[in-house]
């Protein structure tokens, strides 16, 4: 579905991505773990070509196609979803306005389908106002809902985490699942290998460049013995 071949990128002479190979499947969800400043929403940026990134050397592959010279809206539409580490401001919109706008067919009785896939009750949300009187929570969970409600064939998810509770996590990584039953391949990009418990295969960033990957268990341990005590972030040993 997709494949990145060493892909690079410098900005202001700095090379913030380093030579990173990555094969995400269909259907897949496929787990992006490192520490803070390792490239993570650089990563997300030049997949989907937001903050006007393009790769410096290497391919993005797209189902078979090149895709790293198009814009956010071709890649849009060939299926790709950008979720933000930061939930987007949509202020003047409910909530259920602005599910309508990402959902195909719009009809409210799905819309409250996707709403309850993030654990959210319908009544009490749909006619919300999207602004500051929701908890970064709650804008997270509806970001999830929106990307539900969108069907992309690949969803990048830049650390849907954050800002989220321990009682809210189970909720919005049940989204995450459904989301993939659903039939997209998905990104998880995060630094808390809880996270990744839920994705099919795990690979670690650091500096720029894919260090490790495998199984989500043996992984996210391998990165706590490796990363979490590493007092060489960003200047991979491996
Ligand atoms: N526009 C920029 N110019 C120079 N360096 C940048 C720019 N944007 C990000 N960086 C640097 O790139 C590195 C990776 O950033 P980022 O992708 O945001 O990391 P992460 O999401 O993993 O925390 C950081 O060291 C950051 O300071
Ligand atoms: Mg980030």
């Amino acid at each position: 579905m997709l494949v990145v071949e060493n892909l690079q990128l410098k900005l202001n002479g700095n090379s913030i991505i380093n030579g990173l190979d990555l094969h995400v499947g269909k259907a897949e969800i496929h787990g992006i773990l490192g520490e803070n400043g390792t490239g993570k929403t650089t990563l997300a940026n030049l997949i989907m070509g937001t903050n006007n990134y393009r790769p410096t050397g290497g391919r993005i592959i797209f189902e078979g196609e090149d895709i790293a010279e198009l814009s956010i809206s071709e890649r849009a539409k060939k299926g790709i979803t950008l979720a933000w580490q930061e939930p987007a401001r949509v202020e003047g919109l409910t909530v259920k306005d602005y599910l309508s706008l990402s959902s195909k067919n719009g009809r409210a009785d799905q819309i409250e389908r996707y709403l309850l896939m993030v654990g959210m009750e319908p009544k009490q949300y749909m006619d919300r106002d999207i602004d500051a009187t929701l908890s970064g929570g709650e804008r997270k969970r509806i970001e999830m809902a929106s990307v539900l409600a969108m069907h992309p064939k690949l969803a990048i998810l830049d650390e849907p985490d954050s800002g989220i509770d321990i009682v809210a996590l189970p909720l919005l990584l049940n989204g995450i699942i459904e989301m993939n039953k659903q039939g997209s391949s998905v990104l998880l990009i995060t630094h808390s290998e809880q996270v990744t418990e839920i994705a099919h295969r795990v690979s670690v960033l650091c500096a720029g460049k894919i260090i490790n990957s495998g199984a989500p268990l043996e992984t996210s341990q391998w990165f706590k013995n490796n990363c979490l005590t590493c007092p060489h972030i960003n200047e991979p040993a491996h």
